[in-house]
C-alpha cells in the first residue's frame, strides 16, 4: 500500500479499477468534487501511475489531495478479504465506494461450453469481490448513515430485453447477480431512508480496455452518471425508486 501521510479532512472515496478506464475516470470525476481517493486495482504499477497523473493533475485545484493505492488479485478471494479489511481499519469511513473493476468473459463462453476455470474467474472477479469489497467497507457507511456505493453492471445482466439473450454466460450471470445484491442490499438498508444508498450503473458501451477502440462512447460518457449518483443530490433522481436500482444516463432503466 502506498499512502500519504497528511492528516486530512477531506471526505474519502473507495474507487476499485480505478487504475484505468471507468474506473480511472470516476476517481477523476471524485478527485475534481473534492475527494481523497482509495485506488484498487490488480497492477501495482500502472495504480502507482495513476496516482501520480492525478495528483499532477489537481496539484493546483485540490490543495491536500490525498491518495493511496491498494493493489490486490480480487480474483482471490482471501487477498481480497486481506486488502479490504486493511482498508476498513486504517483509512477513514469512506463517503463514496465505486467499484469499476471487471473483466470481460472469454468470445465463445456460451454456458454449455465454457469451463469451471473460465466461470470462477468471472464470478470471482465481478461478483464475488463485489460482495467481499461491499461487506467488508460498506457497513461503516451504513452505520455513519451517510453512504453512497455505485457498482458498474451493464446491460448485458439486465433479465429483460437483450441483457441475458445468451453468450458470455460467465460474464452476463455475474452482472445479473450484481444488480440482485444492489436491489437486495438498498432494501436491507432501508432504501435510503437512512442516508445509505446503493445502485448499479450500465456504462453503455465506452472505449476502453475492455470495451475496446471502436466503442461509441467516450469514458467521460460512461462514468458521467456514476459521477452524478455518487456526488449529485439525491433529490435529482426523482420520486420513486430512488435508490436499489440499476441506472442508465441517469434514468433508471428496468432490469
Ligand atoms: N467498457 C464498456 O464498454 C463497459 C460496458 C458495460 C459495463 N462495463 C463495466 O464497467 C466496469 C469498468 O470497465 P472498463 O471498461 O473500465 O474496464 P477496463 O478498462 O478493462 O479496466 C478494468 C479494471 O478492472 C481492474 N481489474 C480487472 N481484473 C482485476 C483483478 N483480477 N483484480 C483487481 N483488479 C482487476 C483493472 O485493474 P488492472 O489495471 O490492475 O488490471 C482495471 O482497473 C466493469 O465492471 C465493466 O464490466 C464496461
Amino acid at each position: 500500500m502506498h499512502s500519504e501521510t497528511a492528516p486530512t479532512s477531506r471526505s474519502l472515496a473507495i474507487v476499485s479499477g480505478g487504475s484505468r478506464g471507468l474506473g480511472l475516470e470516476t476517481a477523476r470525476g471524485l478527485a475534481a468534487a473534492g475527494f481523497d481517493l482509495a485506488l484498487i486495482a490488480k497492477d501495482a504499477q500502472r495504480l502507482e501511475s495513476a496516482r501520480q497523473s492525478l495528483l499532477s493533475e489537481f496539484a493546483a485545484t485540490q490543495t491536500g489531495l490525498t491518495i493511496t493505492t491498494h493493489p490486490v488479485d480480487l480474483e482471490d478471494q482471501v487477498a481480497t478479504r486481506k486488502t479490504a479489511t486493511e482498508i476498513s481499519t486504517t483509512l477513514a469511513t469512506p463517503k463514496v465506494l465505486v467499484l469499476a473493476h471487471g473483466v470481460m468473459s472469454e468470445k465463445m463462453s456460451k454456458t454449455l461450453r465454457t469451463t469451471d476455470v473460465e466461470w470462477n474467474r468471472v464470478i470471482n472477479i465481478n461478483l464475488n469481490s463485489v460482495f467481499i469489497l461491499v461487506n467488508a467497507l460498506a457497513p461503516a457507511m451504513a452505520d455513519a448513515r451517510d453512504g453512497r456505493v455505485v457498482i458498474y453492471s451493464a446491460c448485458l445482466g439486465r433479465m429483460s430485453g437483450p441483457g441475458s439473450a445468451g453468450g458470455l454466460a460467465p460474464y452476463r450471470i455475474s452482472k445479473a447477480g450484481v444488480n440482485s445484491l444492489v436491489r437486495n442490499l438498498a432494501h436491507e438498508t432501508g432504501l435510503g431512508a437512512r442516508g445509505f444508498y446503493v445502485d448499479a450503473v450500465c456504462p453503455n458501451h465506452t472505449r476502453t480496455d475492455m470495451g475496446g477502440p471502436d466503442a461509441p462512447r467516450s469514458v467521460e460518457e460512461g462514468a458521467e452518471t456514476a459521477i452524478w449518483l455518487a456526488t449529485g443530490d439525491i433529490a435529482q433522481r426523482g420520486s420513486e425508486n430512488t435508490t436499489g436500482v440499476l441506472w442508465e444516463d441517469r434514468k433508471v432503466v428496468p432490469w
